[in-house]
């Protein structure tokens, strides 16, 4: 599953204004895995956006890039086929957000996508029971850039790596943090302000993969 690996510049924090410009100054370094998140202001406080945007970056965006929606809204169930109409290649959802998890799965499937769950820093990994095309774990909580790496955070990529083949790193993922969730057994790092609030973000794209050895 490697078009799931490698580093995932996250658009939260691009300029929206130049959402399509700023994904493509990304991908000319490599980039291919964009990844999205979408809030619905109650599984987290914050709104960002649905599946409009996503419809319109898959249109102003060359087939090479792979869109990675990480779906933070509660019963995803609703809403994980019109994510996959409008273009996303693979759906995450959260286990906190739905009791029907399988179903979910099923439904992300068989709307033509990968699907991924996801778990926060305060749910065991052990809630993670199915066999998902991408484990993501959470290294901060839910709901906003910028927020620093929980440390503790190590021992649960450890864990989600013994049973999972593709983990995602989500939250305070930099030059520093990559490398040890690298080591841990992570495969994909998720990467918002580490990229996009900086003033390269193409060379800080390169400067993460650089650090896990990419
Ligand atoms: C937070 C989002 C992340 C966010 C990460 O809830 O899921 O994808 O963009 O941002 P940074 O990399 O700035 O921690
Ligand atoms: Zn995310």
């Amino acid at each position: 599953m490697s078009r799931l690996t490698g580093v995932a510049p996250s658009i939260l924090s691009a300029d929206f204004a130049r959402l399509a410009a700023q994904v493509e100054e990304v991908m000319a370094a490599g980039a291919r895995l964009i990844h999205c998140d979408v809030m619905d202001g109650h599984f987290v406080p914050p709104i960002t956006f649905g599946p409009i945007v996503v419809g319109a970056l898959r249109e102003a965006l060359p087939d090479s890039a792979v869109l990675d929606v990480h779906l933070m809204i509660e019963r995803p169930e609703r809403h994980v086929e019109e994510f996959v109409k409008a273009g996303a290649d693979h759906v995450t959802f959260h286990v906190e957000a739905t009791p029907h998890i399988d179903l979910t799965l099923n439904l992300i499937r068989e709307a033509g996508a990968s699907a991924g769950v996801a778990i926060n820093p305060g749910t065991a990994v052990g809630a993670l029971a199915v066999k998902p095309d991408m484990a993501l774990c959470m290294t901060v909580n839910p709901g906003w850039g910028g927020q620093p790496f929980i440390r503790g955070s190590l021992d649960r990529i450890r864990k989600l790596a013994d049973r999972h083949e593709v983990v995602e790193v989500d939250g305070g993922v930099d030059t520093k943090t990559a490398g040890p969730c690298s080591e841990a057994g992570a495969t994909t790092f998720v990467a918002g302000s580490a990229i996009f609030k900086t003033a390269d973000p193409a060379q800080a794209y390169s400067d993460i993969l650089a650090a896990v050895g990419g």
